[in-house]
């Protein structure tokens, strides 16, 4: 182990850290993480807090969960990696495949394709979609509706779909047929509707006429996360998705749910798609599937799509992608154990119920504290979006976020800035002590940043 000392030295100079701009992280170098422990970890000056982001979205089962280490350090003792390219499999692979079609996602959904994560799985689904639609005879469908806001990893294929320009414009000319219709967001909408119903259909009018407009005849698939993260948690009317798949269903439009975030309970259903009642045709999961523990993701394939590849006998039917660490068998042993503690634990209803604290606490602190201008949240997904003034909305600067930051850190809290956002996707383990110690640490920071 490097000492303390070499870490300091070298942290940020080699070293460049993803979302993040390299000068900046030189004059002001990340906090370095040495240890993690329950909910908790510790940082190099021994100063220990609770993590409000989970990792990134995804230590779903905190920093302890033995079953999941022992499963790791057995299979790095039996077989650390073996192909699961044409020819050969491994063991893991096949009986997580098996788990995650049998039990997390029955609705529909037939195959599973391993990739490294969720970046890997929306390439996946977005190559298969036009794959799938070459295997029918309709090739000029290639085209993918996405929301704006919407975020979909970085890869060419999913920066394209994304909705945020902060995400698209240094890379662009990004992958031509890429189109997108406005998020249903009541707090900022081109319609200024904060009424969620009435801006659900405002939304869903406004896929009919891009697709009216595309010729529902090109449109491969349209892309969306069920409840979505990145850009700010922005939590759909309960009506928008299941109106989407309807409209979806006329043309004959393959969904893509991309549940990189929502899947494994965080909103405190098994899958956002479920949450909504809505049945894709693809599933893009990855995150939580280890909870963290080790690089993993899938994308699930519909009993339809899977028949067209598999009835077909010619060229086309084969896969022409894949990663050379699809299916790691150290993965999917952490995976097979990620989910069995999941389940056993019933991690899905402790983020609703604990989801509902925190919704409640997020209210209490939007109307004792003037920078917050709207609190969103679904389960153990949560937003506080600040402004420098609600009438007009002014997102607060920058300085003013961090001096949140690192206020609620100092008060034993990790959270994480985006933009004009706090966002919190804490572990969902945590009990409703931990959702009062994160309240507290938002109360001193956000009250610390007006003074
Ligand atoms: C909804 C969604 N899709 C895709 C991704 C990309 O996943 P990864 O960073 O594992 O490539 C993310 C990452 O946060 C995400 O939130």
């Amino acid at each position: 182990m490097p000492s303390d000392a070499f870490l300091i030295e070298h942290n940020a100079r080699p070293l460049w850290h993803p979302m993040a701009h390299p000068a900046e992280m030189r004059a002001d170098p990340p906090k370095v993480i040495v240890k993690g422990e329950g909910v908790e970890v510790t940082d190099i000056d021994g100063h220990r807090v609770l993590d409000a982001v989970g990792g990134l979205w995804n230590v779903n089962l905190g920093y302890s969960c033995e079953p999941i280490k022992k499963a790791i350090a057995d299979q790095l003792a039996v077989l650390p990696y073996y192909s699961g390219f044409r020819g050969t499999a491994t063991g893991p692979a096949i009986e997580l495949a098996h788990e995650l079609t049998e039990w997390f996602a029955p609705e529909g959904m037939a195959r599973v394709f391993f990739t490294s994560g969720g970046s890997d799985s929306v390439e996946t689904a977005l190559r298969l979609a036009r794959q799938y639609w070459k295997l029918r005879g309709q090739r000029d469908r290639t085209k993918f509706i996405g929301l704006k806001k919407g975020y979909h990893g970085t890869h060419f294929g999913g920066a394209s779909v994304n909705g945020n320009i902060n995400f698209r414009r240094n890379y662009e000319p990004l992958m031509p047929g890429a189109f997108h219709i406005a998020a249903p967001w009541t707090y900022r909408n081109p319609f200024d509707e904060s009424d969620p119903a009435k801006l659900a259909r405002l939304c869903t009018k406004l896929l009919e006429d891009e697709i009216a407009f595309q010729g529902p005849e090109t449109i491969a698939a349209f892309i969306m996360e069920p409840v979505l993260g990145a850009g700010g948690v922005i939590v759909p009317p309960e009506t928008f998705m299941p109106a989407v798949r309807e409209i979806l269903d006329r043309h004959e439009i393959l969904l893509i749910a991309d549940e990189v975030v929502t899947g494994f309970g965080r909103t405190g259903a098994w899958s956002g798609s479920r949450l909504w009642g809505v049945r894709p045709d693809f599933m893009c999961i990855a995150k939580a599937i280890t909870s963290g523990y080790f690089p993993l993701g899938a994308t699930l394939i519909c009993e339809k799509v899977a028949h067209a590849f598999e009835a077909n006998d010619d060229a086309f039917g084969a896969i022409g992608h894949g990663y050379t660490y699809s299916g790691h068998p150290v993965g999917c042993a952490a995976g097979i154990a990620a989910l069995a503690e999941t389940k056993r634990l019933a991690l899905n209803e402790n983020a609703a119920l604990r989801g509902i604290e925190l919704g409640v606490a997020l209210e209490d602190l939007k109307q004792r504290h003037a920078l917050v201008g709207d609190v969103r949240y679904k389960g153990l997904m949560a937003a506080l979006e600040l402004v420098s003034d609600r009438e007009t909305k002014t997102p607060i600067d920058k300085k003013t976020i961090a001096q949140v930051f690192e206020r609620a850190y100092r008060a034993g809290v990790m959270l994480r800035t985006s933009g004009p956002n706090l966002i919190l996707s804490p572990p969902l383990v945590i009990t409703s002590r931990d959702v009062e110690r994160i309240a507290q640490a938002l109360d001193d920071g956000l009250a610390a940043a007006a003074r």
